[in-house]
């Protein structure tokens, strides 16, 4: 708004800040680990939480030359950012009537259903187009995705005919435990209807493992990897150290501190004790900026690397921390205590809340000052 003499920053009761060149380079750790011709990446969510414009943009500059999203329009937001060139795919598929703009906008739809295979069907016949699709079987996660016994059908009576699929894709339901058996039962499930699939589309590729998948066996990774949550620096292998990058840090501004002059009670219904002297930090920052009201259990935030934990419970807007430890000279209005950040990653806010990374990032709130920290750009060959 014009007019205003303070900076976004200045205002903001917190600043997210989003490094992008950690984001390209994660992408580039996992194509490198990844034996897929083509390792994508999964920006729906709005990127995780990150900023899907930002980070496809950055992404594409890098190289990555296919996006996944969930929805139609995110699709849309990620063309718009990435431009003509990419693979856009939008994994839930065409609802009724929306076929138009995906062929418009070529976005290529996941076929998840014998309905969105009929409905991209009956459109590609009537429109005459050759549009590509995925299409989607279950191998074990049952959420999205053909049956055996849908994709048989299907099979048996031409079910499949008029479309043009770029791939057959299935998705981990516990890729994450490098040990599950479901991990084997549903490789070999896919590799099973990925055959049969081939004898009626000998070209088609096949699209199978999202981040932790890449950390399992290169039989996993097939042609076409949907890598998302490791993009974004969680830790796609949680019984070892985190091979990626940090990409989020998130810093709240304190707005007062009190030391308390007898023992006492902290926040809403009174749930945390303190003794007398305790040294309180009220900061700007709570469960409308996606920080969970379970995070009042154990979490704590960092003042020059000093450990605060969280006093009571986090409110609509602010939290409440034991700063007893920080030095006065480190707490004034507008210091800053680290949500997120070396001493705090996603994951532990994540491990803290009771949560997992996804939801922390996904639920990265809105009224954040965020602050892209950009990618190098790539040097242009004269
Ligand atoms: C179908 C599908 N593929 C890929 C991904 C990316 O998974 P991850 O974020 O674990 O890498 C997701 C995420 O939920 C998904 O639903």
């Amino acid at each position: 708004m014009a007019g205003l003499l303070s900076s976004p920053q200045d205002r903001a009761g917190a600043v997210l800040s989003i490094d992008l060149a950690a984001l390209t380079e994660n992408w580039r750790i996992l194509k490198r680990r990844c034996a897929a011709k083509d390792t994508g990446a999964v920006v729906k969510a709005d990127g995780y939480g990150t900023g899907a414009v930002q980070a496809a943009a950055a992404l594409k500059s890098a190289g990555c030359a296919t996006f996944y999203v969930a929805h139609l329009d995110e699709g849309i937001a990620v063309r718009g950012a990435v431009g003509a060139g990419p693979r856009v795919v939008v994994m839930h598929g065409p609802n009724r009537g929306t076929e138009r703009d995906f062929a418009a906008l070529k976005l290529i739809p996941v076929l998840n259903t014998p309905e969105q295979i009929a409905g991209w069907r009956k459109y590609a016949e009537t429109a005459d187009i050759l549009s590509e699709s995925l299409v989607h079987v279950d191998t074990g996660m049952n959420r999205l995705g053909l049956t055996r016994k849908e994709f048989d059908a299907h099979i048996a009576d031409g079910g499949f005919n008029g479309l043009h699929p770029l791939a057959l894709m299935s998705h981990l339901a516990c890729s994450e435990e490098a040990k599950h058996p479901l991990n084997e039962a549903q490789r070999k499930a896919f590799a099973e209807v990925l055959s049969i699939f081939r004898t009626r589309f000998p070209d088609a590729k096949a699209s199978f493992t999202n981040s932790s998948g890449i950390f399992l066996d290169p039989a996993y990774h097939y042609d076409y990897a949907r890598p998302g949550v490791a993009l974004y620096g969680v830790n796609p292998t949680p019984d070892v150290p985190n091979p990626m990058l940090p990409v989020v840090r998130l810093f709240a501004k304190i707005i007062q501190v009190r030391r308390v002059d007898r023992a006492t009670t902290v926040g809403y219904g009174a749930t945390a004790a303190v003794p007398e002297g305790t040294k309180l930090a009220t900061v700007s920052i709570g469960y409308a900026d996606g920080i969970p009201r379970s995070w009042g259990a154990g979490g704590a935030g960092f003042v020059d690397g000093i450990r605060c934990p969280v006093k009571g419970r986090v409110s609509m807007d602010l939290v409440i921390f034991d700063v007893s430890n920080v030095p006065d000279s480190g707490l004034h209005p507008g210091a800053l205590m680290e949500i997120i950040g070396s001493h705090s990653t996603v994951d532990d806010v994540a491990t803290a809340a009771g949560t997992i990374g996804y939801e922390i990032l996904t639920s990265l709130g809105a009224r954040y000052h965020r602050h892209y920290l950009p990618a190098p750009t790539p040097i242009k060959k004269p």
